[in-house]
């Protein structure tokens, strides 16, 4: 993340990390230069993407009256692009790390294409069996998205705030997986994005 390599008095990460500690959510724009998010993005259209399902393990399954979303995780290697993301999340881990002691382990990450129509019912990151994931990242990959394009990321915050973040490319959305309740609202048009968690170590004796 460029802004995060500068060194201003108050970089992105420690804006993220000031906004987690005090409220559990982080909304920037503008995170990464034009041309890196439009190769994601590029890629993101070029991947062969598969249905989303919903539930974990044996439970896992396709629901669209759900999620309608299209997926592919991102692994280290595929992409100049991709390699470049994710060692920006890994900064953000190491700055989420020192300033909250969230003891982050690793990002988990997937491109996700919602095709118009498609949205994704209010839920938790936080699996019931599983709550290794500790704070949410999404990064928008949209050009241009206007309020009338829908698909926006409607958080319900505490004191019933709901907020609405619009998809627009650069823009990267940090929360607490388990404590911020969320929905895609159906999307007019084609919605990229780049969703991840990043994850503390489980009770798994493993
Ligand atoms: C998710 C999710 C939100 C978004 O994939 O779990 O909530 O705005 N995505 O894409
Ligand atoms: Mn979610």
């Amino acid at each position: 993340m460029r802004a995060m390599h500068t060194s201003s008095e108050h970089p992105l990460r420690w804006a993220i990390v000031d906004d987690l500690a005090s409220r559990g959510w982080s909304r920037q724009d503008a995170v990464l230069p034009p041309g890196l998010l439009r190769q994601l993005a590029f890629e993101c259209r070029q991947r062969e993407l598969s249905p989303a399902s919903v539930g974990r393990g044996a439970g896992q399954e396709v629901r669209e009256a759900i999620r309608g979303d299209r997926i592919q995780w991102l692994e280290a290697g595929q992409s100049e692009a991709c390699d470049q993301y994710l060692a920006a999340m890994d900064d953000l881990r190491q700055a989420l790390n020192q300033g909250l002691y969230l003891g982050l382990e690793d990002f988990e990450c997937h491109f996700a294409l919602y095709p118009p129509g498609a949205f994704y019912r209010r839920h938790l990151d936080r699996f019931r069996d599983d709550d290794r994931r500790t704070v949410s990242a999404i990064l928008y990959l949209n050009e241009d998205w206007q309020p009338e394009d829908g698909g926006q990321l409607r958080m319900f915050l505490a004191d019933e705030v709901v907020h609405d973040v619009q998809p627009q490319a650069g823009c990267l959305v940090v929360f607490l997986s388990g404590d911020i309740p969320h929905e895609v609202l159906p999307a007019g048009r084609e919605r990229l994005s780049l969703t991840g968690w990043f994850r503390r170590r489980g009770n798994d004796p493993f």
